[in-house]
């Protein structure tokens, strides 16, 4: 057994009936900053994705573009692994629920719950929402939220929800760390207090055919939400390898969207106390990207793709766009003039001036080599003494989700180096008193170096391209990793400006 913490997360795994979209990257982004910042810290990291390719959506999706669903899917998963790839997303694992390690999983797990009480046969008469691919209440309906609403009467298998409705509101209440934020927590306290229906797993092969066969009954496949949610566990081998499985489960955290609350919170839950598995450690809802008043998603057309941004700008603009301007557990409006302005103040302005004017001022009168950083006198203290500890602050705020205050703690102290540089003129010193300069310089290179290894879960190439520049790649995040004498690489603007007018 290793002594490493377990850092295992999730991602949702995503519906293939269309292209991936700026949401999916939202969060599949955020798991990977998560991800890389616990590796940086030494964790064993596991960092699942995939796609979730049975029920409805998917068979309409491919019935529209005259494809078999399996033809479909695999199409469809090319576009989320480029993507991916594109976004320099690190995940460990990609499961995609027709693989066979997934429906096996699913179908010795129906069977057990069937084995073990937790599975009926009834006839069930309610509202469905193709959209969202779940029965919904009268009352949900009524909201107007749900789209594609039609009433089904049928006879279907039903897994035993409500005979752990008690356990599951004491797990929340004993529990705070279960939901987060709080206020998800409280909403699914509210939903519970309602008497919780036991829930329908199984859809009728003559009304839907694309799914994992019910085991115990042919004529059935299994609710596409009870074949997703599994993916947590099929992915790290529940079945497979008992010792790898208990290193890896519970899970400890599922990043999702509120989208997706009460399927995690409540169909998850109960699930695994049918199963005999303890609950992950924390079910993380982030907020929406709203375009103008209405989330963004592909079905409203609405949709920037997140590709434009990437080929005009970068991957590294886009993650660090997407992570600091979203509060997370808030909503937030996606705008490309929004965009251009945080990348113009903090990539352009803040960070890649520093950048600049550290190279160039040490190009101009050190001959690119890293100085002696001295005595540092009263000027220099507040910028190590905030270098120091960033690295403490940025580990607690991410263990709070707090992934923009993280951010802007960062870019606080190299605000605060620009400053310094304002304040010391480095390069009026340079003629006067070398080592002074030679000082402030090592100073503000030092707080660019722990900076930009701060910033390398959010921005992993450009971070590497400085660091590279100043000669200190793999550098660690003690005061004084620069070392003097170090040869710096020429490298042309790493962060150009965003001209929004032309001349
Ligand atoms: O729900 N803003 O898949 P899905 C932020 N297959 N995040 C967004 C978003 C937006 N506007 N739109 C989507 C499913 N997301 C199921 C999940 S899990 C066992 C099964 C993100 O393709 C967010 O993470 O509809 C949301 O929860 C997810 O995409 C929904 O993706
Ligand atoms: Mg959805």
């Amino acid at each position: 057994m290793s002594a490493k913490n377990n850092f295992y997360i999730t991602t949702p795994i995503y519906y293939v009936n269309d292209r991936p979209h700026i949401g999916h990257a939202y969060t599949t982004i955020l798991a990977d900053v998560l991800a890389r910042f616990h590796r940086a810290m030494g964790d064993d990291v596991l960092f699942l994705t995939g796609l979730d390719e049975h029920g409805q959506k998917v068979q309409q999706a491919a019935q529209q573009r005259g494809l078999e669903p399996r033809a479909h899917c695999d199409e469809l998963a090319v576009r989320f692994t480029d993507l991916w790839k594109k976004l320099g997303i690190s995940n460990d694992d990609f499961i995609r629920t027709t693989q066979p390690r997934h429906v096996q999983v699913v179908q010795a797990i129906l069977q057990k719950v069937y084995d073990n009480g937790d599975i009926y046969q009834n006839e069930y008469e309610g509202l469905y929402s193709v959209a969202e691919e779940r029965f919904i209440t009268e009352k949900e309906a009524e909201s107007g939220q749900f789209r594609d609403v039609r009433r089904i009467k049928e006879k279907n298998w039903f897994f035993r929800m409500s005979r752990y409705q008690a356990r599951l509101v004491e797990a929340i209440e004993q529990n705070p760390g279960l939901i987060r934020p709080e206020h998800r927590r409280n909403e699914m306290l509210g939903f519970l207090r309602q008497p919780l229906g036991d829930l329908c797993i199984s859809r009728p092969k003559s009304r839907l055919s694309w799914g994992i066969e019910i085991p115990f009954d042919r004529d059935y496949v299994t609710y596409v939400w009870f074949d997703a949610l599994i993916n947590y566990i099929s992915a790290p081998g529940y079945l497979a390898d008992d010792e790898a499985f208990s290193r890896r489960w519970p899970a400890t955290v599922h990043l999702i969207g509120k989208d997706i609350l009460t399927t995690h919170c409540v169909y998850w839950t109960t699930m695994l106390f049918s199963l005999g598995l303890p609950l992950p450690a924390t079910v993380f809802a982030h907020g929406w990207w709203l375009s103008g008043e209405s989330k963004m998603s592909k079905s409203l057309g609405n949709v920037v793709d997140p590709l434009d941004l990437i080929e005009q700008h970068g991957v590294d603009a886009l993650r660090y766009y997407l992570m600091s301007e979203m509060i997370l557990g808030q909503d937030s409006s996606f705008t490309v003039d929004n965009f251009v302005k945080r990348y113009n103040s903090d990539l352009a302005n803040d960070l890649g001036n520093l950048l600049n004017r550290v190279s160039g001022l040490l190009s101009r009168y050190f001959d690119s080599t890293v100085p002696e950083p001295g005595e540092l006198t009263p000027a220099e203290q507040p910028i190590a003494q905030a270098g120091a500890v960033l690295g403490g602050r940025v580990a607690a705020l991410l263990q709070e989700f707090k992934v923009d205050n993280a951010l802007n703690e960062i870019m606080n102290l190299v605000r605060s180096v620009n400053k310094y540089m304002e304040q010391q003129a480095p390069w009026k010193l340079a003629k006067e008193d070398k080592a002074a300069a030679g000082r402030v310089l090592y100073t503000a290179a030092e707080a660019l170096r722990l900076s930009l290894v701060l910033l390398s879960a959010v921005m992993p190439t450009k971070s590497a391209a400085a660091l590279e520049v100043l000669g200190a790649s793999d550098s660690g995040l003690d005061w004084g990793g620069l070392k003097p004498g170090t040869r710096l690489q020429a490298h042309p603007p790493l962060f150009p400006r965003i001209e929004t007018e032309k001349k």
